[in-house]
């Protein structure tokens, strides 16, 4: 590629994306070189390099063994919340993946079946998920901390051929069995995968005694005597489903393609990151989510740099020095994580005494995502290890960084509160209302002008027509992020929060909409709302309004307590949904509609006037000490 300087990328991208997008094309190896770059015959539903063929896996795996890196270590296993650890150079990662993925043919698994993933951070929940590729088989990873009704509804949405999984999870505080929640799980979906493979973990075997149920380590016996090779699929086929929270209790199924992705990671990975092969670069998130999807499994590897995989907690596992305890064991060049890690460890070590413990000396950048960065974090992370801290926004939708400073391609100045610049490929405008950009600085809808670039969702899982109206619909010839905020005269983009019900917990990505759905199912229950309200460790946390039906004669604490455990049962742990009030009656406009954002801001101690459309404005003027918990 040509040496470009950060601008002439960006417009480059903007003004004549096939050129830029069929350079970048040759980062990756094809079966069949994609001759078309850009198919808008369908708009909005854009297909990159339509004509393309290759595999993910091979790419992800098989090239840098050919080329020579067989020896080079692709994945580092730290586990402190077992006591384990192992490496795996690519040639065994390569050996492991070709078995499982045999093991998923010889049980019927083709090319475009679905598999789901449900497991912990274990090597081989990665193994999982570049098998599925190799085969062209579509994976749908679903993140451990979900309840076994929203594992349910991400089954049946998939159809999964086959559903692969661990006997258990590890928290700090206690071990999580898997098994009996997948069980759960099943009993709730119409849908029944033929076959269910489980990894066995010491800490806590599973009784593997349904027919369907499957030992992994028989699995991959028969896997090592027939692994299989790389299924050429074409670059527009999907290479999972990730659901993520939408406004409704039902989860948006995001499809990723094969070529799009994988160029995008491997060129969003030196040219935003600032790694490339050889690079020990650490992801601390979950495989659950895109983060983890994007850098711990597919960026890195298609770069051929060496990925780490831990399974623990940036406090606890078993102190807040264990970021750093892997990054000097390891000598990683760059970590990625949340800002809500960060806030965790700052609090509980915030003078820093553990970080000069260890040798940061390898580390380059911290880079965080996930959910807004606070310039008090930022300022802390910075001075504590003394590297540029770099803030980058996306989304599970666009699955690589919409904005970022771009450390690869052009290290630009930080401004604390930004996540910088748009990334190439990404035409960031702000709307109005209306659909009309606003000036620098003025706030509004942060929208990206289509089309989107590689990596980015093609649809949603079987609904075109929901992923029109979600994303698509509100102005045409954009796509909507749902996060409001503004971008400034030097073209530095602020993301200040979403603008529909998603919240975010530890970045964590949940509905209120879902939250609400379960609180409504109770029968005391009349109508609800629940909001997210700004949390100095968490980023939001969740909280409930109730009014109960006339004439219940139930106790309010009684109530609340059976209200906090539906929706541990039925969404999960990590919604951790602790509060909720009773009150009188719920503000709403005349035409019925809950005024959500006004009792949020109210609750975030911001000054909100009267709505103009508010039905009764005493409804608001009672709950406002509520919600400010005066
Ligand atoms: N499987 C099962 N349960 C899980 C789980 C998993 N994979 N992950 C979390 N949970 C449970 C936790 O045990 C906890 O349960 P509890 O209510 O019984 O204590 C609950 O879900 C909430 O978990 P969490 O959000 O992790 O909160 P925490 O208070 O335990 O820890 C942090 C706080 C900040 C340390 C933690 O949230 C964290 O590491 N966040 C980083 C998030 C991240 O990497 N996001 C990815 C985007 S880059
Ligand atoms: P997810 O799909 O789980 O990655 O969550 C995406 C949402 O998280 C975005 O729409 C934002 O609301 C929020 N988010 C992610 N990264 C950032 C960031 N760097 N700054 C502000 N908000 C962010």
């Amino acid at each position: 590629m040509s040496v470009m300087s950060y601008r002439e990328a960006h417009r480059q991208s903007i003004t004549s994306p096939e050129e830029f997008w069929g350079e970048q094309a040759a980062l990756v190896d094809w079966f069949r070189k994609p001759r078309q770059i850009l198919d808008s015959s369908r708009a909005p539903f854009h297909r990159w390099y339509p004509d393309g063929t290759l595999n993910t896996c091979y790419n992800a795996l098989d090239r840098h063994v050919i080329r020579g890196g067989a020896e080079r270590t692709a994945l580092i296993y730290d586990s402190p919340v077992t006591g384990s650890r192992r490496t795996y150079s690519y040639a065994e990662l390569l050996t492991e993946v070709a078995a499982f993925a045999g093991a998923l043919q010889q049980l019927g698994v083709e090319k475009g079946d679905r598999v789901v993933v449900y497991m912990p951070m274990i090597p081989e929940a990665v193994v999982a998920m570049l098998a599925c590729a190799r085969i062209g088989a579509v994976h749908s990873v679903v993140f451990g901390g979900f309840a076994p009704a929203e594992l349910a509804i991400r089954i049946d949405d998939a159809t999964p051929k086959v559903v692969v999984s661990a006997s258990c999870g590890i928290e700090p505080s206690r071990t999580i069995a898997y098994k009996p929640m997948l069980d759960e799980a099943l009993r709730l979906a119409s849908h029944a995968p033929e076959t269910v493979i489980v990894k066995q973990r010491p800490e806590l075997p599973a009784d593997l005694a349904e027919e369907r149920d499957l030992d992994w380590d028989v699995a991959m016996t028969a896997g090592r005597v027939q692994p299989a090779g790389c299924v050429e699929v074409a670059a527009t086929d999907p290479l999972y489903v990730l659901y993520t929270s939408g406004t409704t209790g039902r989860p948006k199924g995001i499809v990723r393609d094969n070529g799009g992705h994988a160029v995008a990671m491997a060129w969003s990975f030196p040219n935003v990151y600032g790694c490339d092969a050889g690079d020990v670069w650490w992801a601390a998130s979950d495989v659950g989510w895109v983060v983890g999807h994007s850098y711990i499994v597919y960026g890195p590897l298609i770069s051929g740099a060496t990925t780490v995989l831990y399974e623990g907690k940036p406090v606890g596992t078993p102190d807040a020095g264990a970021f750093w305890r892997v990054v000097s064991e390891y000598g990683v060049k760059a970590l990625f994580t949340a800002p809500t890690a960060i806030r965790a460890i700052k609090k509980e070590d915030p003078e820093g005494r553990l970080v000069k413990e260890y040798d940061l000396s390898t580390l380059q950048t911290l880079f965080l995502a996930g959910e807004r960065l606070d310039p008090d974090t930022w300022e802390w992370a910075s001075e504590k290890l003394g590297v540029p801290v770099v803030d980058n926004w996306w989304q599970t939708e666009t699955g690589w960084a919409i904005a970022s400073n771009l450390r690869g391609l052009e290290p630009m100045e930080i401004k604390p509160g930004s996540p910088s610049v748009p990334v190439p490929g990404f035409d960031v405008r702000v709307l109005d209302g209306s659909g009309h950009e606003v000036p620098a600085g003025a706030e509004g809808a942060i929208c990206l002008k289509l089309p989107l670039p590689p990596g980015t969702l093609t649809t949603l899982w079987g609904d075109d027509q929901r992923y029109v109206d979600s994303y698509l619909s509100a102005f045409d010839g954009y796509y909507l992020s749902g996060d409001g905020g503004h971008v400034d005269e030097d073209g530095y983009v602020y993301v200040m929060g979403r603008t529909d019900d998603v919240i975010n917990v530890a970045g964590h990505r949940l509905s209120t909409g879902a939250m609400e759905e379960v609180i409504s199912r109770h029968p005391a229950v009349a109508e609800c709302a629940v909001i997210g309200v700004a949390d100095p460790m968490k980023g939001q946390l969740p909280r409930g309004f109730v009014v109960l039906k006339s004439g219940v004669e139930a106790d309010p604490d009684e109530i609340r307590d059976e209200l906090v455990a539906r929706v541990r049962a039925e969404i999960g742990a990590v919604a951790a949904f602790k509060e909720v009030v009773v009150v009188g009656g719920l503000p709403k406009t005349r035409s019925g509609k809950i005024l959500r954002r006004t009792m949020r801001e109210i609750a975030d101690g911001k000054d909100v006037p009267v709505p103009s459309t508010i039905e009764d404005a005493d409804v608001l003027d009672t709950l406002r000490p509520v919600l400010r918990q005066d």
